[in-house]
């Protein structure tokens, strides 16, 4: 409701938030709530940037190693699923990527309980959510000493509460739990801002955004405003500890009709089931294929898992509602029943 006032006449000014200068007071204030609500909901602390990048979690697979590392030193990863294999793929490009630990075996269907760490590496790299394989980290890993921690957060970002002071690095995509596609939050400690590279292109430094507040060349701006109307629903549903709750809840319900199910199973090891994206087949991909377009018909849509999983994928972000998993658990059940 908010936005769609705000599209046409921002706070009262008549013009509209796509119209705004970036440079302006309207969009200043509204960069500055969105910060503040940002730090005040993730208990971010001050020795800890802001920032709102573009080129999508995808870049921030390419700029963390490029901005670190030289190729005679090393990254560890948690390799979990997709998106961490591509992030490893990139760190090759500037220094030596170390598999830590990896669940491939098992296509990805649990989070391995341990790790291998190489000798020193500089950071250790885990992606917090796996979208794709439906799992997800209980808590952060522990890691060596002298290293810092980096987690691609893309999928669970603000899904519960988060040790920031853990963490050198926490970058997220909007899109999932945030707000449009097109804008990136970073959160990243200052002592890294000041020791990563600097013979870099300007627009790939990160000390170039947090010296210019995000905005040394046009910022995303909607993706920004949309981003603070978001931090404040979250506040208004009481914070992020509520948010967790009530995120455990909902997909328990989910979780709790597969384990009693007779026709669907959860693809995800119960230690490592996500919150986020709930995985389930079958077992039978033309009964899977059957139940997605029934599902379809009863307005239950994008239910079809990625390609290499297969099967059934429901994607229950902060904003998805506790009466759609109940809907889909009622067709579910409809759906069992009149398979024999
Ligand atoms: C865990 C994870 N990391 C990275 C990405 C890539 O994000 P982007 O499309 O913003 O580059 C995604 C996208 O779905 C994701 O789920």
């Amino acid at each position: 409701m908010q936005a769609r006032e705000d599209l046409l006449s921002l706070d009262g000014t008549g013009i509209g938030i796509l119209e705004h200068s970036h440079r302006g007071k309207a969009f200043l204030k509204v960069y500055e709530q969105t910060v503040a609500l940002c730090r005040e909901l993730g208990n971010i602390p001050d020795d800890y940037e802001v920032l709102f990048l573009q080129g999508g979690a995808s870049s921030q697979f390419f700029m963390i190693p490029m901005s670190f590392l030289t190729p005679e030193t090393t990254a560890d990863y948690w390799v979990t699923g997709a998106w961490s294999e591509k992030a490893v793929e990139e760190c090759k490009r500037f220094g030596i990527a170390h598999t830590a630990c990896t669940g491939k075996e098992s296509n990805y269907s649990q989070i391995p309980t341990a790790a291998n760490y190489s000798d020193k590496p500089v950071y250790v790299h885990y992606t917090s959510n796996n979208t794709i394989f439906g799992t997800q980290f209980r808590s952060e890993p522990e890691i060596p000493a002298d290293a810092f921690l980096v987690c691609d957060a893309s999928s669970d970002i603000f899904s519960r509460p988060i040790d920031v002071k853990k963490h050198g690095i926490i970058y997220a995509g909007a899109q999932k739990n945030l707000g449009p596609s097109g804008v990136t939050l970073v959160i990243i400690r200052k002592d890294l801002v000041e020791r990563a590279a600097k013979d870099l292109p300007t627009m790939l430094q990160y000390r170039t955004h947090a010296k210019n507040e995000s905005m040394y060349n046009t910022p995303p701006t909607f993706g920004i405003y949309i981003m603070g109307q978001v931090f404040q629903w979250i506040k208004d549903q009481g914070g992020l500890a509520a948010l967790a709750k009530h995120n455990e809840e909902k997909a328990g319900r989910l979780y709790k009709y597969l384990e009693t199910s007779r026709l669907f199973r959860a693809t995800a090891s119960p230690d490592s089931r996500s919150q986020m994206n709930v995985t389930f087949v079958t077992g039978n991909e033309d009964l899977d294929k059957k139940f997605i377009a029934k599902a379809t018909q009863a307005g239950l849509d994008g239910l079809k898992g990625h390609r290499s999983v297969g099967g059934m994928r429901a994607s229950i972000y902060n904003a998805f509602p506790t009466a759609g998993v109940d809907r889909l658990v009622e067709v579910m059940r409809e759906f069992e029943a009149a398979t024999k």
